[in-house]
């Protein structure tokens, strides 16, 4: 949440800042701003919501200097207001920070005490105070921000731009991630290595604890002891087209019609000669006795679905956890546990701190799409999840691509202990490559979810059900359309229904049903009856048997094409996400971009 950039540049730095600014814009949107360093002088424009009205405030109010920092927030304290909006300044000071400043209110009195005034409510304002108090005393700007640093406690990305100084930033890094890029003759910061794609491909990335001087000559770390450090130049291929439209109306659009390609990706990378490859130094699960799976929203949701897997496949006790509950808890972990962490951006403040909790006792598993986060380095493992960068603000090829690495882990876990047979593992062989084919098939039926979800978006309340695999799925469901269509929906296990919420159930309620014609299919269908008899509007969908056995009385159907069930999540995320999608564009919501959300949530 809240992306920061900075330009030690030679040429004008507020265009490049804005550029950015734009690829971190999914960090948060409730404002954004730059501050240069222009002939000396510290200036800075702000404008409350969407980066667009800082654009265009630029041009009524151009900024010049070459070296800028930058800032997109998503508030935590404080409205979002111009007032509250980053940078901070405090006299020659600017600061720009993801994070929260948690001892921000003693140090505010201390400050007050003294006779600095703050002009926000925010956490932010306190640091360029300090460090502007630090100056006052007479010390340099480099030191009067080392002596800030030292006094802070929570979690930040932090940077500095000082008034005099055209050729200095200093940036510091605890809990929140920060980025610094090479270029020739110039440097730049950034939340990730997304916001510096165009302007370079090398990059270290600062450590937990690291302060960084970055000078147009280079940069010098620090590690949290105060020595000096090296941080390795990693060379990171970006491919810039998928952070691209791509002729669609919106990023998640793109990033749901991309499921067939990003699957097939992860499946080039993870299948061999019809085996699965994954690293020598993924565990043996036949010495594994229970799994702990951790992770946040959506990524949970596909730790929920891969419980089933394990289960069922390996025979594996399975506990799943929201890793913000996670984290506080005193959960029992054997020599033989392994505990695995799901998510997409890798650096989910709970998820990372819930990895931390376990990390000296378990062996710990991530699967992330982005390789370098902080979640993948603080790993014993990490697996990749070939999905690209993903812009949406709500996870679609993310949260398809989880499920599959996790269900190849499952399908491992089976042949480590003797419980998947050559021929069992033969037909899920098969099942997976045909995985892209039938996802690209399922996106057919985007017209025909489109012209369900217009009905949809007239509802106040809609329920989602599903049983086995496809109860995860139908928790992803409700809070996919919940997030963008800001529709009220609850997933729930269609059995459970009659234990309290059938109470909701009448003609304005739409009840969604995920049930493909597997096992389970005809007791999903008693549930379904039961929500029909009291007048409740059903959404069936599920396969050409499906809908032969079972479409009387319901409301719409939507058609899959028939699947294998074990692949029957993966699948059905489709038409979860296009009901969401199409039902947010109905009713003319920001889709890409939902109010009070953001991409990467890098605060407690
Ligand atoms: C919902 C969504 C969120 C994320 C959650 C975890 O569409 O995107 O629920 O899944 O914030 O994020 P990551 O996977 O980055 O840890």
């Amino acid at each position: 949440m809240c992306g920061i950039v900075g330009i030690l540049g030679d040429h004008e730095a507020a265009p490049t800042l804005v550029e950015a600014l734009k690829r971190l814009e999914y960090r948060g949107y409730d404002s954004a701003g730059i501050a240069t360093v222009n002939c000396g002088q510290l200036d800075r424009r702000r404008a409350v919501g969407k980066l667009a009205n800082l654009s265009d405030l630029l041009v009524r109010e151009p900024l010049a200097g070459k070296a800028g920092i930058g800032h997109t927030r998503w508030a935590t304290h404080g409205e979002p207001s111009v007032r509250n909006a980053h940078p901070h300044r405090s006299g020659g000071v600017a600061v720009v920070h993801n994070g929260i400043i948690e001892n921000f209110r003693p140090l505010r009195a201390e400050l007050t005490q003294k006779g600095y005034a703050c002009e926000s409510d925010t956490d932010t304002e306190t640091v360029s105070l300090l460090c502007q108090s630090f100056i006052d005393q007479g010390l340099s700007p480099r030191d009067a921000a080392e002596q800030t640093i030292a006094r802070l406690e929570g979690a930040y990305a932090l940077a500095f731009l000082f008034d005099g100084e055209e050729d200095l930033i200093v940036a510091a890094r605890r809990g929140s991630p920060l980025a610094v890029g090479y270029g020739e003759g110039e440097m730049f910061l950034g939340s990730d290595a997304i916001a510096l794609a165009p302007l370079t491909d090398r990059i270290s990335y600062l450590e937990e604890g690291d302060r960084a001087v970055l000078t147009r000559q280079g940069v010098e770390f620090w590690d949290g002891s105060g020595s000096k450090a090296n941080r390795e130049v990693r060379t990171i291929q970006i491919d810039t087209a998928r952070i691209e439209k791509g002729g669609h109306k919106h990023f998640m659009a793109k990033e749901i019609a991309e499921q067939p390609t990003v699957l097939a990706d992860a499946l080039a990378h993870y299948l061999n000669d019809g085996a699965i490859t994954l690293p020598e130094t993924t565990p043996d699960f036949a010495e594994v006795d229970r799994i702990v799976m951790v992770a946040c929203g959506t990524a949970y949701y596909a730790c929920a679905t891969a419980k089933y897997w394990f289960e069922q496949l390996a025979g594996i006790p399975v506990e799943v956890d929201v890793a913000s509950e996670y984290r506080y808890r005193d959960a029992p972990v054997g020599p033989k546990t392994l505990a695995i962490f799901v998510s997409q951006s890798g650096e989910t403040a709970d998820t990372l701190a819930a990895l931390r909790h376990v990390a000296t006792r378990a062996r710990i598993v991530s699967v992330v799409n982005v390789p370098e986060s902080s979640i993948a380095r603080e790993s014993d493992l990490a697996l990749p999840i070939f999905a690209g960068a993903e812009i949406g603000v709500a996870s679609t090829k993310a949260f398809t691509c989880q499920l599959l690495v996790l269900l190849l882990l499952a399908l491992k876990a089976g042949r480590d202990r003797g419980r998947v047979t050559d021929e069992a593992m033969a037909g899920h062989m098969a099942s997976l490559s045909s995985l892209p084919g039938l996802m690209a098939q399922a996106l057919a039926a985007s017209e025909r979810i489109e012209e369900t979800s217009v009905k949809l978006a007239e509802a106040q309340d809609i329920l989602f059900l599903g049983r086995g695999s496809m109860f995860p799925l139908a928790l992803e469901g409700a809070l996919k359309l919940k997030e963008i269509s800001y529709i009220h929906a609850e997933g729930y296990a269609s059995g459970e229904l009659k234990h309290g919420p059938i109470a909701l159930i009448d003609r304005s309620v739409p009840v969604i049903v995920f049930a493909p014609r597997t096992a389970l299919f005809d007791k999903t269908v008693s549930n379904m009856q039961e929500v029909m008899a009291r007048g409740g509007k059903v959404v069936l969908v599920t396969d050409r048997l499906g809908a032969v056995e079972a479409s009387e009385g319901c409301w719409q159907v939507i058609e899959m094409p028939t699947v294998p069930e074990l692949i029957a999540p993966v699948l059905y995320a489709i038409p979860a996400q296009l009901l969401a999608y199409h039902t947010a564009v109905a009713k003319g919501t920001d889709v890409d971009q939902p109010r009070n959300l953001a991409k990467s949530v890098t605060v407690e």
